[in-house]
């Protein structure tokens, strides 16, 4: 399974915080807006990464992210001229998926908590899988009806009388069969490629699954400034009560063993002296007593 990171848009709404940088470098309380999505895709096990950018903000996000190596994966770069729509993205990035699965997520929504992301990647087997998230104002977003089965029944963009309470974030996981569906899209009524357009195609072919996020597992977009305030609030309170932090790629790759304990010493080790490197030593240091705890108590190991 491969991953696109959509972070390209005019940020319009984020103006003037935009000028300088996109929204997705923008920070979301302690790390950068597109951390948040990558990190959730590191953590579920994915390590080949397309992120598409505006042509200005490319270079900007190549100094934050650079070629991945440094985490234990890649990510490719490529641009999108102007926001021509969500799935564009498959046209832009059709070499970078070369046939394969691949998941989309858009660079500026945050998934906190549970379980239910890495299970659908690591149980995909074709067609295309969305999710479903009740919201309090569907209008502002796709939005899928389906029955008790999970059986789709209807998918609309920003319909303005919604069928369902159940909005469709920006995380979807597609075969490679989206490139062409993407090449048949035509622009809509705003002359965008939407994305719904894409996932009503695999509906229409009874290919389209959906899975509902439970109560409990939180689903921000960063879109508005008030919208990226209170994601930093929620990640804030969270953070702090747990003693966690979410978002860190570094962590991610810790966990999936992209990285040893070695490169990741090395990695903290180059990171000034801030609250985000005190954490991850702690993290290194818990790992590392784990690994003792697992050599001594693994059957054999004992020479007594
Ligand atoms: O957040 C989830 C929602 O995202 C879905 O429920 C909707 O079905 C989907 O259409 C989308 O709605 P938005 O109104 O949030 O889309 P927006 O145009 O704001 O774009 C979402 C992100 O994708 C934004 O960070 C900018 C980026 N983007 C968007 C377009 C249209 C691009 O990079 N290029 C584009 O051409």
């Amino acid at each position: 399974m491969k991953a696109i990171i959509l972070a390209g848009g005019r940020g319009s709404r984020l103006y003037p915080l935009t000028l300088v940088a996109s929204k997705q470098l923008q920070a979301v309380y302690d790390k950068p807006m597109i951390y948040y999505p990558l990190t959730v895709l590191m953590a579920a096990g994915i390590r080949e990464f397309c992120v598409i950018t505006t042509p200005e903000d490319q270079p900007r996000f190549q100094a934050l992210l650079g070629d991945g190596r440094q985490w234990g994966i890649s990510i490719e770069y490529r641009v999108q001229e102007r926001p021509a729509g969500i799935a564009q993205a498959f046209l832009i990035a059709a070499d970078f998926i070369a046939g394969e699965a691949v998941t989309l997520a858009l660079g500026d929504n945050i998934f906190v908590g549970g379980d239910a992301i890495p299970r659908a990647l690591a149980e995909f087997s074709g067609g295309a899988l969305i999710f479903a998230y009740r919201v309090t104002n569907p209008r502002d977003y796709g939005v899928v009806e389906f029955d008790a089965e999970g059986r789709v029944l209807s998918l609309e963009e920003k319909p303005r009388e919604p069928r369902s309470h159940y909005a469709v974030p920006g995380l979807y996981i597609f075969d490679s069969d989206v490139v062409g569906i993407a090449r048949g899209l035509k622009p809509s009524a705003r002359g965008e490629l939407e994305i719904t357009d894409v996932n009503r195609a695999y509906m229409d072919a009874g290919r389209l699954k959906v899975r509902r996020l439970s109560r409990g597992f939180a689903w921000l977009d960063a879109g508005t400034s008030a919208a990226l305030q209170e994601a930093a609030a929620f990640i804030e309170t969270v953070e702090r009560r747990q003693g966690i932090k979410f978002g860190c790629p570094e962590e991610a790759a810790l966990q999936r063993g992209f990285l040893n304990l070695e490169a990741f010493a090395a990695l903290t080790q180059m990171m000034p002296d801030c609250e985000y490197r005190h954490y991850l030593e702690a993290v290194a240091a818990e790992a590392r007593d784990h690994a003792l705890v697992m050599t001594r108590d693994a059957p054999g190991e004992r020479t007594g």
